[in-house]
């Protein structure tokens, strides 16, 4: 029997740090709103000649080395943003020939928002099982800051920018890898989360500039409520179907959105909140950055060992949701 293991991870986040006293010089806004409303002290932000390639670039790179594997050996790319270099080509097109990908690889983006890594894992996973491919890189890439509005107290102050990658590979091994995964989509739930122009439905035009409608828009509470809900069931499902416990599950990486999200799914769930990985005082929400950042440091730590078991949790605009568990 066949397995896809995680071959390697890798990680990049830009230089600079916008802290939360950097933000209350640009806001009406606190550092003690921001940590206890959401346990953010800092997050990384992307320069202007940073785009979100440039970030994958360097997180592809890191996972890249870490799995010991050229780039002439991927025939598969996938990159996962809600914030691409262009509406098109692809954003996985400009990583492909900057990283040395070869032509015949298939190179393509998808947008499943905070849950894009999953959703990544997931095709990979299932591509590289049918043998149609043969090593996978997979790629989360965020530069939030250029959707966010800097005005706008309620959103500004949560996001930032980064990206974190993966290689996978089949190895001829049962039981170890990715172990099951799923995914969910919930639409009803679309207008919680989103942009209201640049695409088909609203072009980009002066009077939307000016409406600043080219930003993100959110509802802050029905998020989290949802966030919760979804996390814990899809959470929960994954366990049973491996007929697991939560014991067994040596650590959890939930998409890093907010700490007090985290800590009620970690309450819902019965686990203790050791056992989650939470980097998000540092980094805010990466979006689909934000679970293989936490893989990435979290494996670095120490805190993943082989024969662990590992659970990527995520939900995210669409709404969008899913789970993933890792045997190491
Ligand atoms: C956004 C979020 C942090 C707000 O926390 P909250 O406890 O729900 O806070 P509220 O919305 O009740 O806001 C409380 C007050 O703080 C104010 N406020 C909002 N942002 C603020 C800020 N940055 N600084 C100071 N005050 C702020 C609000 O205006 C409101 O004031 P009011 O009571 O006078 O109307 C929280 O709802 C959240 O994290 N939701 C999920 C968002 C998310 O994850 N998005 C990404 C999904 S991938």
């Amino acid at each position: 029997m066949a397995s896809v293991i995680i071959a390697g991870v890798g990680a990049y986040t830009p230089e600079r740090i916008l802290t939360n006293a950097d933000l209350c010089k640009m806001v009406d806004t606190s550092d003690e709103w921001i940590r206890t409303r959401s346990g953010i002290s800092e997050r990384h932000i992307a320069g202007p000649d940073e785009a979100t390639s440039d970030l994958a670039l360097k997180a592809a790179a890191a996972a890249l080395k870490d799995a010991n594997i050229s780039a002439s050996e991927v025939d598969l790319l996938i990159v996962a943003t809600a914030t691409p270099d262009y509406p098109l080509p692809s954003t996985a097109c400009v990583v492909q020939h900057k990283l040395g990908i070869p032509p015949h690889a298939t190179a393509f983006d998808i947008a499943a928002a905070c849950s894009g890594f999953v959703y990544a894992l997931e095709i990979a996973y299932g591509q590289l099982l049918t043998g149609r491919y043969k090593c996978a890189l997979i790629i989360g890439a965020e530069k939030l800051s250029s959707i966010v509005d800097w005005s706008d107290r309620t959103t500004c102050v949560l996001f930032g920018d980064g990206a974190g990658a993966a290689v996978l590979k089949k190895v001829d091994q049962d039981g170890i890898g990715i172990i099951g995964s799923d995914l969910g989509a919930d639409g009803e739930l679309a207008e919680y989360l989103y942009i209201p122009a640049g695409g088909s439905r609203c072009p980009s035009s002066a009077k939307t500039v000016a409406e600043k409608s080219q930003f993100l828009r959110m509802k802050g509470k029905e998020i989290f409520k949802n966030a919760v809900r979804v996390m814990e069931t899809v959470a929960r499902e994954m366990v049973e179907q491996h007929h697991l416990t939560f014991d067994q599950i040596n650590l959890v990486i939930p998409h890093q959105a907010n700490v007090r999200i985290v800590e009620a799914l970690a309450g819902n769930l019965g686990v203790p909140l050791e056992r989650f990985y939470v980097n998000i005082d540092r980094f805010g929400n990466t979006s689909s950055a934000s679970i293989p950042i936490a893989l990435d440091e979290a494996r670095r730590a120490g805190r993943i060992k082989p024969g662990d078991y590992t659970l990527l949790v995520a939900f995210g605009a669409g709404f969008t949701y899913g789970s993933t568990l890792i045997r190491w």
